[in-house]
């Protein structure tokens, strides 16, 4: 049993869908959550860059007392290197490893389409995980930058004309494919997940990355006897690098219910870029 709280971290709010599946999950843990909005997009720089933001994050959050950390964010996941992760002396899980078993799990053809933001797309991490679960499958992947600022923007609901101009144009080349399954490998995207499944088709089945890691969280909190013995709910605290306000306004579309928590500003650059 372990009562302390678990630490979820994005660059902006995607995170949050994660954050969703874990209220739903594990609704007497306490969540700890860190949204780099003064420096997201991560999605677009380097994978340099990518680490020293990374681990910045991590330290906010083992400074917070967290008992495990989940990078709820495919860019993050999928640039830390697996000799840096595996070196951490706390429990940590990216997106990467849930939502490909999912995605293997769900494909019935074995046609699996990724999307995720440039920088995740350019590591190749997906393609490699899945090929490694299971060598038939054939995998499809498309960078789709421009759905991160749409989201942050809040221009996410199913009819907006921008969003889904956007996305005909980068899903149609994955379902001329014949895709049966799509991960979104990027914690922004679930909250376009309607119009996407418009594009795509209801017999594609969509996988969510941040309700995949929320899901494994339980599995390993499970598995490692550290779920708090709680009988209440658990309590939100949020955390962000640049001005509240707009957080506190778009993070009832990534929660799928009204917002109520509070939401701290932090100074993220005065925590360390390494980890010991
Ligand atoms: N939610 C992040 C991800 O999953 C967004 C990336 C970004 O900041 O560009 O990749």
């Amino acid at each position: 049993m372990d009562n302390r709280p678990i630490g979820v971290l994005d660059s902006g709010m995607g995170g949050l869908t994660a954050v969703r599946e874990l209220l739903r999950v594990l609704p007497h843990e306490d969540i700890v959550y860190f949204g780099d909005t003064g420096r997201v997009p991560y999605g677009t720089r380097s994978a340099e860059i990518v680490t020293r933001y990374a681990l910045q994050d991590i330290n906010f959050l083992l400074g917070r007392q967290v008992k495990m950390v989940i990078a709820a964010c495919g860019t993050v996941t999928t640039t830390l290197s697996p000799e840096l992760t595996e070196r951490f002396q706390f429990p940590y899980t990216g997106v990467l490893h849930p939502t490909v078993r999912a995605a293997v799990k769900a494909t019935r053809n074995g046609k699996i389409g990724v999307i995720a933001t440039a920088t995740t797309i350019r590591t190749g991490a997906y393609e490699r995980e899945l090929q490694k679960l299971n060598t038939d499958v054939q995998v499809y992947s498309k960078a789709c930058p421009m759905f991160v600022p749409l989201v942050e923007n809040g221009y996410t609901s199913r009819d907006n004309p921008v969003t889904r101009l956007v996305a005909e144009e980068y899903l149609l080349p994955l379902k001329e494919k014949g895709v049966d399954t799509l991960i979104l490998g990027c914690t922004h995207y679930p909250v376009l997940a309607p119009l996407i499944s418009d594009v795509m088709g209801s017999d594609v089945t969509l996988i969510d990355s941040g309700k995949a890691a929320a899901d494994y969280a339980k599995e390993l909190l499970t598995e490692e006897n550290f779920l708090s013995d709680r009988k209440i709910p658990g309590k939100c605290s949020y955390f962000v690098s640049d001005a509240p306000e707009d957080f506190t306004r778009n993070a009832s579309i990534f929660l799928g219910e009204d917002f109520s928590g509070s939401v701290s500003r932090i100074e993220i650059t005065n925590y360390p870029e390494t980890i010991d």
